[in-house]
């Protein structure tokens, strides 16, 4: 018994030298294969920095007159700006190749350091989802005029369609890279992230306010500026509907991520501050439910945003609409205003019917800045009541 034990024993200390010996071998082959890919790369990275350093002391010669002789690759006489601050914080041209998958990685930085090494002055980005056209476009641009430093300007339109404004509009260029949308489904919130994602890459954007053609301001730019800026809080509608048009849409397909008591509503249209527009853009897991197991009669549009801050950053929503829209009529859509029904009273009543809400820890009778829908024959209209209503 114990013989035959030790036989064993006997074997298995052979079987363990041999497989000593094979792991030092195997070792050497790695390590010298190491070395000889160590060389190789190395010599490759030298070869690269030899060649960008001529490059760049090329160019330094070329660009300029070298004077004093004390000029070297990390001293250089000039400093050619190719990370240049500027574009890097505000972003001149809107054009750029980026996917949606590069573009929302990059809007999703954060800076972690305190402070910022230059004078930011905090802009309102308003965002225009549109299906082409702006016909509310001389309102906005009454609106807009001489507040251009406080503002940018951002539109999505259908992929191939090409806005034509003048020059001189704060429109003009301000087109994003976009994609077509189809009303009902998921891409619509592509669309909602393409636009707060090509905003977020200008860093003094503080606040995003998503608007549609067929939106119009009701105060002038000062008011509307101050309210957001200064808000602590973002104005996402966000609600728990019990009905079939609220919790009826939730699919249990989305548990365990998403909890039935989780699930809101609310409009399209919203507000937000900065921190919470790049949590947006971050998000694949909640968004990627919602593209799964909501569609119609589940609208991700009116219910991914609303429950996706409901979740995680409730303390920082208002939960209501800046946007103001008549649902009075009854039915699937709200009421459209054209050019008979614009009136100074019915301006009026948008900007104060009485009731107040709250803002920040007080209350307020300013409890909308934009409106919602008006028919391009309202533009004549309008355009006659922003100086004596809206006063702009
Ligand atoms: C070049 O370097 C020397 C020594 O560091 C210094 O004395 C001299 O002022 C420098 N010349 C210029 C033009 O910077
Ligand atoms: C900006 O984008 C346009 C395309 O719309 C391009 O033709 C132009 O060269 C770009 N301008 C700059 C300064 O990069
Ligand atoms: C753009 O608008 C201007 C003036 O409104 C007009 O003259 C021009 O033909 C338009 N261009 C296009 C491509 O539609
Ligand atoms: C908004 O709702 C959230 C829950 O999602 C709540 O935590 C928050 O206090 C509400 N905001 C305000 C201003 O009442
Ligand atoms: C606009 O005016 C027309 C004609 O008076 C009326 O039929 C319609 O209901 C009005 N629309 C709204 C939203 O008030
Ligand atoms: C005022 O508007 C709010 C919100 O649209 C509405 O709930 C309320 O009933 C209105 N009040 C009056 C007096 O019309
Ligand atoms: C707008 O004002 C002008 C000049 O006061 C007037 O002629 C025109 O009829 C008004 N248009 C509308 C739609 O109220």
């Amino acid at each position: 018994m114990a013989r035959h034990r030790g036989d064993k024993e006997d074997g298995l200390d052979r079987h363990m030298g041999l497989l000593k010996l094979v792991q030092i071998l195997s070792f050497l082959v790695v390590f010298v294969a190491g070395i000889i890919l160590g060389l190789a790369t190395s010599s490759h990275i030298n070869q690269y920095f030899t060649s960008q350093a001529r490059l760049f002391f090329t160019n330094n010669i070329a660009s300029t007159t070298i004077t004093g002789g004390n000029c070297t690759i990390l001293r250089p006489c000039k400093r050619i700006d190719c990370f240049g601050m500027d574009t890097f914080l505000h972003p001149k041209n809107l054009t750029h190749s980026m996917n949606d998958e590069e573009l929302f990685w990059r809007a999703s930085l954060m800076p972690t350091k305190k402070g910022y090494p230059f004078d930011r002055l905090p802009k309102v980005a308003f965002m225009f989802l549109t299906r082409g056209p702006l016909p509310m476009l001389p309102l906005w641009e009454r609106f807009f005029r001489g507040h251009e430093k406080y503002f940018s300007i951002y539109i999505h339109t259908p992929q191939d369609y090409v806005l034509n404004v003048s020059r001189d509009s704060p429109f003009y260029r301000r087109q994003i890279p976009s994609q077509n949308v189809e009303w009902g489904t998921v891409s619509l919130v592509d669309a909602e992230k393409r636009l707060l994602a090509n905003a977020l890459l200008d860093f003094s954007n503080e606040r995003f306010v998503l608007l549609s053609e067929s939106c119009i301001p009701i105060y002038n730019f000062p008011i509307v500026y101050k309210y957001l800026i200064h808000s602590e809080y973002s104005f996402v509608e966000s609600y728990d509907d019990p009905s079939r048009y609220g919790r009826g849409r939730y699919n249990r397909k989305m548990l365990p991520d998403i909890k039935l008591f989780q699930w809101r509503k609310g409009s399209q249209w919203f507000e937000i501050q900065r921190a919470l527009a790049v949590h947006i853009v971050s998000d694949t897991k909640y968004y990627s439910v919602f593209k799964k197991y909501c569609k119609p009669a589940c609208y991700p549009d009116e219910h991914y945003i609303p429950t996706y801050l409901n979740m995680f950053h409730g303390s920082l929503n208002a939960n209501r609409t800046v946007t103001w829209v008549d649902w009075s009529l009854g039915g699937p859509h709200p009421a459209t205003y054209n050019g008979i029904n614009v009136t100074e009273s019915l301006i009026q009543s948008v900007r104060n019917n009485g009731t107040e809400c709250s803002y920040n820890s007080a209350m307020t009778s300013v409890c909308y800045l934009f409106a919602r829908k008006f028919h391009p024959s309202a533009l004549e209209s309008l355009l006659n009541l922003t100086s004596t209503v809206m006063e702009f």
